[in-house]
């Protein structure tokens, strides 16, 4: 349903279009432009029976003047043309925001199927904007192409009554809005330390700390989640005082978290993907300045051995592994944020 209710046709009646300011903006038969900024067609409103805001030069007119094409009421009568209230606003909502929106602002389901079949035998915004023409009449307006939105009405509606159906018939309570997909929130700690006596730079050192939310990876597979993330690693660099230096490496983290439902702990494995370091190194002398290039490459993402696989407890939330040698130093904490169910 929602590429209906994010179509120009229903959005710009609902907030995306106000006739009564002066704006500047996108041509307003540019489907793709976005409708928060969508420019009156017609020209800045004035109603008539506004109190004159002298200099504005707004038109003094009534919707009707122009908007007098729409589709008939249920009894034949005259449809009025008017933008919806700021509690119906449709713009820059994504779905879950509209789902809300329509559960909160419609009476019951009949109320909104009705709604949108013909406004319930009122006003049919509905059906005049399954017209496409905004309501504007083509011997007047022939430059302005219908463009409905791109599902039938009928195929609308059916999708209304399937979405009130999967909710047992009614617009049920509560405002959630279908399932919330459960997720694992993560946080990573990892960090690194190298020493080259006598190398340049002397040490690497570096610590890198994100949040990543791991994803159900199927029905096929229960209580596995997966998730990853990209980020740009700084390498803090030990130099000479002659020297100074900058480097940065990108990775790519990769996730994996398994419940075990029978203990309730939680295995989480990594694989990590590293580019070669970015930056300079630049020292001075007596003679001027040169540059080292490259970098001596350090040691790339999580790689010491137990590090590949960490298993939390169910009666923890955070586990650490370290490795290393004489020169080298590393360690991994891996902590639960979030865990469904929890
Ligand atoms: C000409 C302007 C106009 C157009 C076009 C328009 N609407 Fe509306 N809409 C309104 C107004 C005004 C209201 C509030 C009064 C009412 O409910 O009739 C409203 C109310 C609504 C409501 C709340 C109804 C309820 O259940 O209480 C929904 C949902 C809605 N519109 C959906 C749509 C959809 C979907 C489209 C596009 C297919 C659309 N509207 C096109 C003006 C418009
Ligand atoms: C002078 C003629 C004229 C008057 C008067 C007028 N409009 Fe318009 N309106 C237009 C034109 C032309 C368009 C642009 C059609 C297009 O190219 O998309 C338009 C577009 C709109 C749209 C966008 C509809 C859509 O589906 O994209 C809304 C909403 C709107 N007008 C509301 C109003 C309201 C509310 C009033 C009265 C306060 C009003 N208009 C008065 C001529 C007029």
């Amino acid at each position: 349903m929602m590429p209906v209710f994010q179509h120009p046709r229903c959005v710009n009646c609902h907030g995306g279009v106000n006739p009564f300011i002066e704006r500047t903006g996108p041509d307003p038969a540019d489907e793709a432009a976005p409708v928060s900024t969508v420019v009156h067609g017609g020209g800045p409103i004035r109603r008539t029976n506004d109190k004159a805001p002298d200099g504005t030069g707004l038109i003094e007119s009534e919707c009707r003047d122009c908007h007098d094409n729409m589709a008939p009421r249920r009894d034949g009568s005259k449809s009025v043309w008017m933008t919806a209230p700021n509690f119906l606003s449709f713009v820059d909502k994504d779905a879950t925001a509209l789902c809300r929106q329509i559960k909160r602002a419609s009476q019951d389901a009949e109320h909104l199927i009705g709604h949108m079949t013909d406004d319930n035998g009122g006003n049919n915004f509905t059906a005049t904007a399954y017209n496409g023409d905004r309501g504007l009449d083509p011997d007047r307006y022939g430059n302005v192409q219908p463009a409905p939105p791109s599902i039938s009405h009928q195929a609308f509606i059916q999708l209304g009554r399937k979405w009130v159906a999967a909710m047992g018939g009614e617009l049920a309570g509560d405002e959630s809005c279908g399932c919330v997909m459960p997720t694992i929130k993560l946080e990573v700690h990892h960090t690194q330390s190298m020493e080259v006596p006598r190398g340049l730079p002397s040490k690497e050192a570096s610590d890198v700390k994100f949040q990543v939310d791991l994803e159900p990876a199927g029905d096929d597979k229960p209580g596995f989640f997966l998730g990853q993330q990209s980020l740009t690693r700084t390498i803090n660099m030990t130099l000479p005082q002659n020297c100074e230096g900058k480097a940065s490496r990108g990775e790519r983290w990769q996730l994996w978290a398994l419940v075990d439902s029978v203990t309730g702990s939680i295995k989480v494995a990594q694989v990590a993907f590293d580019d070669e370091p970015k930056g300079y190194i630049e020292c001075r002398n007596d003679r001027g300045k040169g540059r080292i290039d490259p970098l001596m490459p350090g040691p790339g993402p999580a790689n010491s051995p137990g590090f590949q696989e960490l298993v939390i407890p169910p009666d923890s939330t955070t586990k650490t592994v370290r490795g290393g040698d004489k020169n080298w130093s590393e360690s991994l904490t891996i902590t639960l944020l979030e865990v469904p169910g929890k």
